[in-house]
């Protein structure tokens, strides 16, 4: 399923949304899920094309899987795994690379695809190939795949990340995890919210984890993980989302089923724009009235702005009432709505990891491209700002991460038509 947005503009976003499960925690705790012995119940997860890949490789792999009102459930149907994943399912989605730790700890080795190339910029798998070495895995990469087998038993084991990247801490911390007699360290670890989820869920099913959450995580190895049930913490980009589209159309709206904690660098930000914030318990309610101050952002690995944010605030800043400057230190390189928000009329200006937005008093509607996920949400909050009609291509992008989002956005009083092409979906990494 393909196809394009059709999105009216200047109308003022007003009401309530009640946020999913996150997508980027539901991902790695079904990977881990290969781990378990017994039946694993995971609730609360989005339905969303990349939950739907990983259902997909877990099947492949020889799980029954089930997909049904938010709840995931994973059992073995044979002691026989199959350990090879192949391209085609690997190719749509990164994540999907985070199977071959847990399937090699389980059956000594395993063998998966090379993730495919993708939009927004180089992702290399550099940090996760270098910490199975550590963990005593033999890796070959030929023929576009990676092979690991498990050759050494290590007592101890220490991995220094050279970047504190999120799909590293949670592979190598996921394989450890079945490690017996292995003590692992993962020093500068990342911070990310999710990943506590995944210590959460693989203590939840006996393992020995703790410090997620804290730049050292350690792991003591345990023979066997059980299974249980385990519910996914809240969206914090697609909380960040709709706050900002709020926010973007002088709107006033409450976004609800959150942690306001894991939001808190987007807050600060949003405050300081002059928007006007209330935090509750588990929602998060916001009002604008006019176009927003200017405001510098520095994206950065948790508690930092998130990455995955970047394109939406950006689309925010456009219209802001003076220069704000976006420096972009995760994926240096994701600036790929830059080049559709200036078809709208944005005076965007970027150089090297640089980011200068010029604010200007209106966007208008135009043609434009969806390159990725959050590139796409930027583009939807930019043609609700406009004046006109936007027509957003490939907008199917967006599905990968926001669940019902064309109803949520209604619920609010945005005006978006989908109307579907049959050109085959090609979800980027
Ligand atoms: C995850 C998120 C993604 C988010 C990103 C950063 C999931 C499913 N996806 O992606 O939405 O944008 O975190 O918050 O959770 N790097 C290397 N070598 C490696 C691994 C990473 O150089 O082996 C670099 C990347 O190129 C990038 C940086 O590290 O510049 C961060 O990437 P990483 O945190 O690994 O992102 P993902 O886990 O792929």
């Amino acid at each position: 399923m393909s196809g394009v947005f059709l999105v009216k503009g200047k109308t003022a976003l007003k009401g309530e949304v009640q946020i999913s499960g996150a997508k980027n925690a539901a991902l790695p705790i079904m990977a881990a899920s290969i781990l378990c012995d017994e039946e694993v119940v995971i609730e609360n997860v989005p339905k969303l094309l990349d939950i739907i890949v990983m259902k997909d490789i877990l099947v492949s792999i020889g799980f029954e899987v089930s997909f049904e009102d938010n709840r995931v459930r994973v059992k073995h149907t044979s002691s026989k795994l199959n350990t090879e994943v192949p391209y085609e399912l690997v190719r749509k989605m990164r994540a999907s690379f985070n199977v071959l730790g847990p399937l090699a700890v389980r059956m000594g080795q395993a063998k998966v695809a090379l993730p495919g190339g993708c939009s927004i910029g180089v992702r290399p798998v550099d940090f996760h190939i270098e910490g199975l070495r550590k963990l005593g895995f033999e890796i070959e990469v030929e023929h576009g795949f990676v092979k690991a087998t498990r050759v050494g038993r290590v007592d101890s084991v220490k991995i220094v990340l050279p970047f504190p990247s999120v799909g590293a801490t949670e592979h190598l911390m996921t394989t450890a995890v079945l490690m017996e007699g292995t003590f692992t360290v993962i020093e500068n670890a990342a911070m990310e919210p999710e990943i506590e989820d995944l210590q959460n869920f693989l203590n939840a099913m006996g393992g020995k984890v703790r410090g997620a959450g804290t730049s050292r995580i350690e792991i003591e190895g345990v023979k066997r993980l059980s299974g249980g049930s385990h519910k996914i913490i809240p969206d914090r980009i697609e909380a960040g989302t709709y706050l900002i589209a709020i926010a973007a159309t002088c709107g006033r709206g409450t976004v609800r089923g959150v942690k306001p904690d894991h939001l808190t660098a987007l807050l600060e930000t949003m405050r300081r724009t002059g928007a006007t914030l209330g935090v509750g318990e588990d929602f998060v309610e916001v009002s604008m009235d006019d176009r927003p101050s200017p405001v510098d952002v520095v994206v950065n690995p948790y508690p930092g702005f998130p990455t995955d944010l970047q394109p939406q605030m950006m689309a925010y800043l456009c219209v802001g009432k003076g220069v704000s400057t976006i420096i972009e230190n995760v994926f240096k390189t994701r600036f790929l709505h830059v080049g559709e928000l200036r078809r709208m009329g944005a005076n965007i200006e970027v150089s090297g990891n640089t980011a200068i937005v010029k604010g200007v008093e209106k966007l208008s509607g135009a043609p434009v491209l969806g390159t990725d996920l959050r590139a796409t949400a930027a583009l939807v909050i930019a043609g609700l700002m406009a004046e006109g009609q936007t027509e957003i291509h490939e907008a199917h992008h967006i599905f990968r991460g926001y669940e019902n989002v064309l109803e949520k956005f209604a619920k609010l009083g945005a005006n978006i038509e989908y109307v579907p092409t049959s050109e085959e979906v090609e979800s980027d990494p």
